[in-house]
């Protein structure tokens, strides 16, 4: 260990653990807003960027990357869906997205590929982000000077600042540092998980494919004309070597049958992975100088592809309550966040858990549950106003950033630019 004397100090106004789309989208926002941060990152840059993960963006995403100028590989090379196929007793029924929503739509790009880009602007704005740090801490956050302590380039180093923002994720140690009887956890684990995998082929089908059988839950995505995401309902405690390639087909032909389509193009697999699936929140999302953004504070199941939208929606709050805080000196939007944020989180939450419900094989589901899960599929088919519900929910809701205001407003010329995202608002 190295000596106290040895400590590296510095200083700035927030500092950001994690560099996953949630603490990068941060970093970059608040640059926008003349607020300094550090963003401190435990993997190395390559490892951040390489991490395969999600790959549906809602409009409100799309429009919030774009707007501050770090779309354009996204518009270039994203692909842009206008609805998603729903697909059970063998037949496919189209969510016209577009059509429900007054022309939102969604956008597959993934989510490393937002990474790469929040990292190469924000380092070409000279932004600080600090890779492979290691040991990091939080300190006094009860206070009005907390503080960052961790070991960069074999030093140990502080990073005093006015505040901490946790995106260190699910297993990140910021929200586990609150004590136990300052926080208030919700979770639910589900008997299944999710196998992916990325083959290298052309699209399978024009837009996403949900599909509900007796076997399990399969879903169809893409990722690029060359590079396909399809993952398969699991066990859980799955190791990929249970899952060998003849396998994989043979189980996404028979969950994907419809009986008229051509047998599925058996490309090289190239990932194979197993997601764990659960449902967590924590309450509040701020303890002091300590606020928690994105998978830090909640994780959803993916079937409503709402996890990496999230993070990015909480911090898009966030900045615009530090841009208010630090234009008035005021708190009160800060005050707001995390009620602000938990409504839209729960919101979130619901939609995930009814897909998962809707769409996977319950072990446990006596035939009554079966049947009634069937009649719900075939309601959304036929009527027009669940499918809409769904629509509405699945392309993102709006950001809801006035509720922070009210009270606080940056004393700023009218002319100059609102805070971030209000576009939203
Ligand atoms: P993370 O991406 O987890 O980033 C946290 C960062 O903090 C990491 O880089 C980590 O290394 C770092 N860190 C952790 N601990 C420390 C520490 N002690 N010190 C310093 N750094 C630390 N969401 C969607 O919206 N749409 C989808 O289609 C979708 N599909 C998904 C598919 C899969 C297979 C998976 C696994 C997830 C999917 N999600 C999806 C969820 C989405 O990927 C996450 O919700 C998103 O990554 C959350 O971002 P985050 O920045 O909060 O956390
Ligand atoms: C993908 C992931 C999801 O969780 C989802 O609901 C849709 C698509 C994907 O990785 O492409």
């Amino acid at each position: 260990m190295a000596s106290i004397s040895s400590v590296t100090r510095n200083r700035t106004q927030v500092a950001i653990v994690g560099a996953g789309p949630a603490g990068l989208m941060l970093s970059h926002l608040l640059a926008r807003e003349g607020i300094e941060s550090v963003v401190l990152e435990s993997r190395s840059r390559a490892d951040v960027e390489a991490t395969v993960r999600a790959g549906v963006l809602e409009q409100t995403t799309v429009d919030l990357l774009h707007d501050t100028g770090v779309g354009d590989r996204m518009l270039r090379e994203g692909s842009v869906h206008h609805g998603i196929e729903l697909r059970f007793d063998g037949q496919g029924h189209r969510i016209p997205l577009s059509d429900l929503t007054g022309g939102r739509a969604i956008t597959l790009y993934a989510q490393h590929e937002v990474i790469r880009d929040l990292i190469a602007a924000r380092l070409a704005a000279d932004g600080d982000i600090r890779f492979e740090v290691a040991d990091l801490s939080v300190h006094d956050f009860d206070t009005h000077r907390p503080f960052v302590r961790y070991v960069a380039e074999g030093r140990n180093a502080e990073t005093a600042c006015d505040f901490i923002v946790g995106c260190d994720g699910y297993h990140g140690v910021c929200r586990s540092t609150v004590p136990l009887a300052a926080r208030r956890e919700y979770e639910h684990v589900y008997p299944f998980g999710w196998f992916g995998i990325l083959v290298e082929a052309p699209p399978y089908a024009p837009e996403l494919i949900y599909a509900h059988h007796e076997r399990g839950f399969s879903l169809v995505s893409t990722r690029s004309h060359e590079v396909q995401r399809l993952y398969l309902q699991c066990d859980p405690e799955d190791g990929i070597e249970r899952w060998p390639d003849k396998r994989i087909w043979t189980e996404l032909e028979a969950r994907l049958a419809t009986g008229t389509e051509e047998p599925l193009y058996r490309a090289r697999i190239f990932q194979k992975v197993v997601i764990q699936m659960r449902s967590f929140v924590v309450e509040p999302m701020r303890f002091g100088s300590l606020f928690l953004a994105g998978d830090a504070a909640h994780i959803v199941p993916p079937a409503g592809a709402k996890g990496l939208n999230l993070a990015v929606a909480d911090v898009t709050v966030l900045a615009h309550a530090l841009a208010l805080r630090y234009a008035t000196g005021s708190e009160e939007a800060l005050e707001r966040y995390s009620d602000v944020a938990l409504e839209r989180v729960w919101a979130a939450q619901q939609f995930s858990w009814w897909m998962t419900s809707m769409l996977h094989r319950f072990g446990d589901h006596d035939p009554l549950q079966q049947r009634l899960q069937r009649a719900q599929l075939q309601g959304i088919a036929r009527s027009s106003a669940l499918q809409t519900a769904l629509a509405e929910r699945y392309v993102g809701l709006q950001l809801g950033l006035t509720k922070l205001e009210g009270a606080a407003r940056p004393s700023r010329a009218p002319e100059t630019r609102s805070p971030v995202g209000a576009r939203q608002a």
